[in-house]
């Protein structure tokens, strides 16, 4: 049996009858998010064959099942990155998981520096487009044609348009652009940051490229929000550390957490 068959097995004992709709990752720093969450199982990445084991500081490594409203969410409680073994297909079992129990939809979230002025540490953008920096995919070794991934309209418009109205109807700015993902684990240096400028990106970071591209393989439409944390390196005085992604994230993690919580009652 695969590994996904296994998670989905395993999923099924322990969340008997759940049928999930939207499938959410959470970033770095933005856990409590899950006190929204009428938690009906929960299942640590460790029990299911293929997950990540979440390495990172503020990522707790669970996948929780429940209720935000009328919507029955799959929360993926922190994530594997790229930078932790070199493997850029570390989140492929999850993604296929989350597909396989029957989610619809995913909402991808990450932390990032921001390059936009108007951006600053502490609020919140849409990712319209990514610009991958690090030239690996998640899908090499993938057979058949199914590898070649239309990536045009990657972030699904008709959920980054929910996304949209959830952010007005709770007069909460969205700012809205283009995430370049870099490999990490080292920040970016100022001259990288000015290139990626050069090259149209709004904000950077070391995650969730990957996953878009694992989900649209899937066929798995999706939205994506990242939370600035700081300025991008060479932007301000303050040093880059993840000790600062992980206060910043916290910051934000109130208005993230109504964006989220208005989004996913609209999905229901
Ligand atoms: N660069 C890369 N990743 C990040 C940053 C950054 O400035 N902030 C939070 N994650």
């Amino acid at each position: 049996m695969s590994q996904v068959e296994d998670c989905v097995n395993i999923i099924n004992q322990s969340a008997k009858n759940f049928k999930p709709q939207v499938g959410l990752i959470l970033g770095s720093g933005l856990g409590q998010f899950c006190d929204n969450i009428e938690t009906q199982a929960s299942i640590d990445f460790d029990q299911l064959p293929g997950f990540p084991i979440a390495g990172v500081g503020g990522h707790a490594g669970r996948l929780l099942f429940g209720q935000v409203g009328k919507t029955n969410v799959v929360v993926m409680q922190g994530r594997a990155h790229y930078y932790e073994q070199g493997k850029a297909d570390v989140m492929a079992v999850a993604i296929q998981t989350l597909k396989a129990i029957g989610c619809s939809s995913l909402v991808l979230t990450n932390a990032a520096g921001s390059l936009l002025k108007e951006a600053s540490p502490g609020s919140v953008m849409l990712i319209r487009d990514h610009i991958n920096m690090t030239g690996v995919s998640p899908l090499f070794g993938a057979e058949s044609n199914k590898r070649f991934v239309d990536m045009s309209n990657a972030y699904n418009p008709s959920l980054s348009n929910s996304m949209r109205s959830a952010a007005k109807s709770n007069g909460i700015t969205l700012h809205e652009g283009v995430y370049a993902w870099f490999s990490g684990p080292q920040f970016e240096t100022p001259a990288e940051i000015k290139a990626v400028k050069t090259l149209g990106a709004d904000a950077v970071g070391m995650s969730t490229v990957p996953e878009v591209i694992l989900a649209r393989h899937q066929e798995l439409p999706l939205c994506a929000l990242s939370v600035i944390t700081n300025y991008a390196a060479g932007m301000s005085e303050t040093a880059l550390s993840h000790e600062q992604t992980i206060a910043f994230a916290s910051k934000a993690a109130d208005t993230v957490e109504h964006l989220l919580v208005s989004y996913l009652n609209s999905q229901s």
